[in-house]
């Protein structure tokens, strides 16, 4: 569950987030909005690398500002960039046992757990491949299996689907549909695919200029005339 209040996120003159408030209990949450909506400053503020001006953010009904941003990733909050972020010279397996020194194992091997991450995404037979060696698609993937170790609760996806093929786009999505049962962690999934959303969020947030214009089931909030003229640049049509 994460709970939002009255969120603010000020960078001098331009609102990145405008008063957000937003109950998010799903286990996996469609963000969605117009460019500049303040998608990724949510995900940054959730994850500390944006401090909020105002506001309180509550997930698994803790305070976040009681949680130091170097310990979130311990305490559960993950997240993928925008731009992914593999370490070019480290082994897939070893871009995970990165992530294991900062997160609870439950004393299991490490070994075990990479390889357990790896294989949920796909990339067991990519396990020595360097970082740099790795494909768009296989990046987006390795950076998913390093959110899934060491027990997450909240995992925030920055447009993981864009520029993908369809094959990949729908590995994708069984990869996020399986995201809860396979470690327990709830999704936030930023992405410009409606297909992608769709198949795969139970509800939906529409941001726009930093606040929230819609919420509610992911079919519903779509379909709005106000969510397509904001979202889509469309002429707002009620008809
Ligand atoms: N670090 C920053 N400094 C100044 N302005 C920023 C910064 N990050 C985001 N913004 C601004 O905040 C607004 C929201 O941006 P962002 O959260 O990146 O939108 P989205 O991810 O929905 O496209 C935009 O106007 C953007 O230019
Ligand atoms: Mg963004």
């Amino acid at each position: 569950m994460i709970e939002i209040d009255d969120l603010t996120v000020q960078f001098g003159g331009v609102r990145g987030l405008s008063a957000l408030t937003a109950r998010l209990p799903e286990p996996v949450t469609g963000l969605v909005g117009p460019n500049g909506a303040g998608k990724t400053t949510l995900i940054n503020v959730l994850s500390g690398f944006v401090r909020p001006t105002t506001g309180q953010v509550r997930i698994a009904g803790q305070d976040l500002k009681a949680i130091a941003i170097h310990k979130r990733a311990a305490f559960g909050i993950r997240r993928t960039f925008q731009n992914e972020q593999v370490v070019e010279n480290l082994t897939a397996a070893d871009n995970i046992a990165a992530v294991l020194d900062n997160v609870p194992t439950g004393g299991q091997p490490r070994a075990a757990l990479i390889a357990r991450a790896l294989e949920f995404v796909g990339l067991s037979a990519r396990r020595d491949a360097l970082g740099r060696d790795l494909n768009a698609y296989q990046r987006r993937m390795l950076e998913i299996a390093r959110a899934t170790v060491g027990r997450p609760r909240l995992i925030m996806m920055d447009e993981p689907g864009a520029g993908l093929a369809q094959h990949e786009s729908e590995h994708l999505r069984d990869v996020i549909r399986q995201i809860g049962g396979y470690c327990g962690a709830q999704v936030l999934l930023v992405d410009h695919d409606v297909d992608l959303i769709s198949a795969t969020c139970a509800a939906t947030l529409v941001l726009d200029f930093g606040s929230a214009i819609a919420y509610g089931p992911t079919a519903g909030v779509l379909a709005d005339p106000k969510v397509r003229a904001a979202y889509l640049g469309v002429l707002e049509d009620a008809t």
